[in-house]
């Protein structure tokens, strides 16, 4: 656990260097009275997180043969969105968490109204990127993107999934509501990532098959390797508290499953997400090496 092949790790660190540029860039902070919201935005955005989602859409976009660029721009109105996401999940009124990537959280190091500003932006600057041509010369392939971030982020996405996160607690939730949660939570906007690359791609739907199958079991494999993490893993390494799941008496696949049973079905899911890539060649690799990470993390 925790050691990542070469070759992931150097694709990992580029698209992290260049998300870091590109949030310096979008982010100036202002000579006015703004300048509090700015600073905890940068705070959030900035120089940290693994940048999973952000690879991939640019391993999407690898298999698509779609050009850098275009992929580092979807990536990072994505990563803005789950940014924005962690910001709200980690306040009182929802997980009350105080370390987020290792640093306090964004309502511990400014104030619980400038966390709720910083994440509002962060989510509008998302849908400004991509409403931008420099994002993509075809206007109806920005409206998809649109679209698609819109739905993914929304009560039909991630949104819709924290609701019934947030009524999880304590419920009697089986293995199908879990599910199905965790699709919404998670796999909604991890979706987005794998289908930009097609979008951008000027993909058919016909074409996009596969991705979207190794997206579904992909989403599922990360959050069972998150909740896992939750029960297994380590404070310092992981950069945020752990145990808190049980505390709140939350159903998870770890809760409902046991921790063995878990992993199994997490290590399942990632054959299945891998065995979904077998018509492809080299331009899946990246791909296929994200799959294996996602569950033999440590962070
Ligand atoms: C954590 O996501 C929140 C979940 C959706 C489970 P990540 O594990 O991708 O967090 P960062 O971006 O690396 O901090
Ligand atoms: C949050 O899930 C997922 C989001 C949509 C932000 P968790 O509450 O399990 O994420 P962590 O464990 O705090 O990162
Ligand atoms: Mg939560
Ligand atoms: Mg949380
Ligand atoms: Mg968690």
């Amino acid at each position: 656990m925790g050691v990542v092949p070469l070759a992931l790790k150097a694709s990992m660190d580029r698209v992290s260097a260049e998300v870091d540029q590109g949030f310096d860039r979008l982010l100036p902070v202002p000579g006015d009275s703004r300048a509090r919201l700015f600073e905890a935005m940068r705070h959030a955005a900035i120089g940290g997180g693994k940048r999973l989602r952000p690879l991939l859409v640019r391993a999407s976009a690898d298999l698509f043969h779609v050009d850098r660029v275009p992929a580092l721009r979807v990536g990072l109105a994505i990563e803005a969105i789950h940014v924005y996401s962690l910001i709200h999940d980690d306040l009182p009124c929802m997980d009350d968490d105080d370390v987020r990537r290792g640093r306090p959280t964004v309502h511990k190091a400014y104030d619980e109204a400038t966390a709720v500003l910083a994440g509002d932006s962060l989510h509008a600057i998302a849908f400004e990127i991509l409403a931008d041509p420099e994002t993509h010369p075809d206007p109806f392939v920005r409206c998809e993107l649109l679209a698609e971030l819109a739905k993914a982020a929304g009560p039909v996405g991630m949104a819709g999934g924290q609701m019934m996160d947030l009524m999880a607690d304590g419920a009697a939730f089986d293995l199908a509501a879990v599910t199905r949660l965790q699709q919404l939570k998670t796999g909604a906007l991890i979706g987005f990532c794998l289908e930009a690359g097609a979008i951008l791609g000027h993909v058919p739907p016909e074409g996009r098959r596969a991705i979207r199958a190794y997206s579904r079991d992909l989403g599922l494999a990360f959050q069972i390797a998150d909740d896992l993490l939750d029960v297994e893993g380590s404070a310092e390494v992981t950069g945020k508290a752990v145990g808190k799941d049980a505390d709140a008496g939350k159903a998870t696949f770890v809760s409902l499953l046991g921790v063995e049973r878990a992993r199994q079905q997490a290590e399942i899911l990632v054959d299945q997400a891998i065995g979904h890539l077998a018509a492809h060649g080299t331009e899946a690799t990246l791909l296929r090496s994200i799959a294996r990470y996602v569950v033999e993390r440590d962070r």
